[in-house]
């Protein structure tokens, strides 16, 4: 079965409940999931993984929450051999904060593609100034989502 790790960056735990959310979706369609909160390196360079798929939220001016940051930053300085990686990005934020909306999660999308890794479909930018609970447009994206990714994996 193809395994997905779904690494969360929250502070008031919104990104955190898009995960629990999609993952009996990802389940439902023969993948299995796992949820942490607790991100590192080894999980990007982990090959016993199909995919990785961030669900984080963007914090301070365009910042990292608190349990993203430090593995941002060591990522961003040391880099990771991520060619074999393919991920995806769901981004929560709040287009009233303007230049900064969704920051983190374009940040994030940026370092993995850097160092070689290949995002798998478009990015989910969710704006709370539209939608007060993030699972719901998160729900609607991950169908698809996981389509691509098993087409990824045929090609
Ligand atoms: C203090 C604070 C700063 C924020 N800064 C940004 C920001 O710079 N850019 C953005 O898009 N959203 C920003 N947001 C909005 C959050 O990203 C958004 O509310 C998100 O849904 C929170 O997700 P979480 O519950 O997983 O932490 C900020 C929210 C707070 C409370």
């Amino acid at each position: 079965m193809p395994a997905i790790k779904i690494l969360v960056g929250t502070v008031y735990g919104g990104a955190r409940d898009v995960a629990d959310h999609i993952q009996p979706m990802l389940e439902a369609k023969g993948f299995t999931v796992e949820v942490s909160e607790e991100p590192s390196i080894a999980d990007l360079e982990n090959k016993e993984l199909d995919a990785i798929l961030i669900s984080c939220s963007t914090t301070g001016a365009g910042d990292f929450p608190p349990n993203f940051d430090k593995f941002y930053h060591t990522l961003h300085e040391q880099g990771a051999a991520l060619s074999h990686l393919k991920y995806g990005i769901i981004s929560l934020g709040d287009s009233s904060y303007d230049e900064t909306f969704c920051d983190a999660g374009k940040k994030m999308d940026a370092v993995l593609a850097e160092y070689g890794g290949q995002r798998v479909g478009r990015p989910l930018e969710v704006d709370a100034a539209e939608h007060f609970d993030a699972t719901e447009p998160a729900g609607d994206w991950i169908g698809r989502w996981a389509d691509q990714l098993l087409q990824a994996e045929i090609a």
